[in-house]
């Protein structure tokens, strides 16, 4: 039963629940200020009531003490006066002198009089001898014509019920009133404060990523409902940006993947022609069989910027020593630099160690000594400093440095100094060096060394040193 409730109450549309919980609150507000109103007007209006039965008692008792004949001999001082509720009766009951409609019956009860002849008492009767409903009655008693006398003096409550029964009657009309029209006003605010929700609603759902650069309309108001469409629009922002970034990378790998395809298709299709001699086709084949490879490696490159698109590139980070990788990077590439008539060296301290994925390292290694030998020329040297807690890996060359205002964007994909073009590398080299870099925390750079030459290096965590064996606690 509850729960259905709950279940009502949460499917109903919020506007809907603010006005119902306005409407609630409203009602019970108005109805006990309606409840405290109806009442407070009852007994101000008996008190009024009381003060006046209080000073009529004091006229007729005054008025017994005054006539010096005996009550029931002379002219009653009550008919002269005109009071329309007044009796005096002796402590036995017996009715001493009365208004005339009042002379059979005392308007007492026998227990109210015997109460009455020694103190003042205030007495409600719902049926008086006269034609009145309600009636309050004031009995006090007098010491007069040398007898103890009770002066009864009373009022209609009628005048305080009618009051009341009318401040009722405008209370049931009025009150509906003002609330129907708190709820409106209520549920007009808060569909009100709910029409940015929704025009804002409208917008998102005309947004499409074929058409960017529209934006969730924000209220001018300071509030949830502004920061929200702030908020979304700075995500539309990202996401947009992501998108683009997607696009291009996307359109700049299927170009980079053009162009080795349609050397692979040629080879391919010399290989095939008829004309073709035994000798030429295996040439032809060979040749194919390299530019599949560059593809591959290619594809591999771009797998790695792909996956540190999603966050830093996964590493599996090891203690490396560095002198032992440099000298392992330049054996790899002992056999070209030999071709090239370029001496390759290594400076590295002894018993450098930092922390690296040691597969990812040589990639980065490779990258940039292959940039080194492709790009630069005469010595090139590999180099281990370590400045501070981390460990940096140079390498130098002494070849003509990077072209005039290329280092800033050096390390974003797809981007080759012009000089480079047709030299095979698709401009992807430098971007996976950062992003190994990246993927150990730290950073890759370049610079043209002043002496002329390029450097390259990244920045790689030391290890910590090698603790020597704990000794025994004292
Ligand atoms: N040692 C270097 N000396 C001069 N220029 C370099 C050197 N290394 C890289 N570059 C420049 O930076 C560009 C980007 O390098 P890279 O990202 O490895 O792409 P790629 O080698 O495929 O051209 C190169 O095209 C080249 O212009
Ligand atoms: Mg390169």
């Amino acid at each position: 039963m509850v729960a259905g409730a709950r279940r009502l109450l949460d499917r109903m549309p919020t506007r809907v629940r603010v006005t119902l919980a306005f409407m609630a609150v409203t009602a019970l507000l108005l109805a006990g200020a309606g409840m405290l109103l109806y009442v407070r007007l009852g007994t101000t209006l008996e008190a009024t009531v009381d003060r006046g039965l209080r000073s009529r008692a004091g006229d007729v008792t005054a008025l017994i003490k005054q006539a010096d004949s005996g009550l029931a001999q002379g002219g009653s001082p009550l008919t002269e006066q005109g009071e329309s509720l007044a009796q005096v009766v002796d402590v036995h009951g017996r009715v001493v002198d009365a208004l005339p409609a009042l002379r059979a019956h005392p308007l007492l009860s026998a227990r109210e009089i015997r109460a009455a002849a020694t103190r003042t008492i205030l007495v409600e009767h719902d049926r008086s001898a006269v034609d009145v409903d309600r009636v309050r009655l004031l009995a006090t008693p007098v010491q007069a014509q040398d007898q103890r006398l009770i002066v009864v003096v009373g009022a209609s409550l009628e005048p305080v019920e009618e009051a009341q029964a009318q401040l009722g009657r405008l209370l049931l009309i009025g009150g509906p009133g003002v609330l129907l029209i708190a709820s409106l006003a209520g549920y007009g605010a808060a569909a009100g404060a709910l029409r940015p929700v929704e025009q804002m609603r409208r917008r998102a759902r005309e947004i499409q990523a074929s058409r960017p650069g529209r934006r969730l309309p924000v209220p001018a108001s300071n509030d949830e409902v502004a920061r929200l469409g702030e908020t979304l629009n700075e995500m539309l922002d990202r996401l947009e940006e992501a998108f683009a970034h997607e696009r291009r990378f996307v359109a700049d790998a299927s170009h980079e993947l053009r162009t080795p395809l349609s050397i692979l298709k040629g080879e391919l299709e010399l290989a095939l022609r008829d004309a073709t001699a035994r000798a030429e086709m295996r040439e032809a084949v060979i040749s194919a069989a390299e530019e599949a490879d560059r593809l591959v490696a290619l594809a591999e490159d771009l797998l790695i910027i792909a996956r540190s698109d999603q966050g830093r590139l996964p590493v599996r980070p090891d203690v490396v020593d560095a002198g032992d990788a440099l000298e392992a990077a330049r054996r790899r590439f002992a056999a070209r630099a030999a071709e090239r008539g370029v001496a390759l060296e290594v400076h590295a301290p002894e018993h450098e160690r930092l922390v690296a994925d040691p597969l990812r390292l040589d990639q980065a290694l490779d990258n940039m000594v292959d940039n080194a030998l492709r790009h630069g020329s005469g010595r090139i040297v590999l180099v281990i400093e370590a400045p501070g807690d981390h460990v940096e890996v140079h390498v130098r060359d002494d070849g003509p440095g990077f072209p005039d205002g290329f280092i800033a964007g050096a390390f974003d994909r797809f981007t080759r100094g012009d000089a480079a073009r047709g030299r095979g590398g698709a401009g992807l080299g430098l971007a996976i060096v950062d992003a190994i870099a990246r993927g150990h925390g730290g950073r890759a750079h370049a610079r043209n060394r002043p002496e002329g030459g390029a450097d390259v290096w990244i920045e790689l965590p030391r290890a910590p040193a090698a603790t020597p064996p704990a000794a025994a606690p004292a």
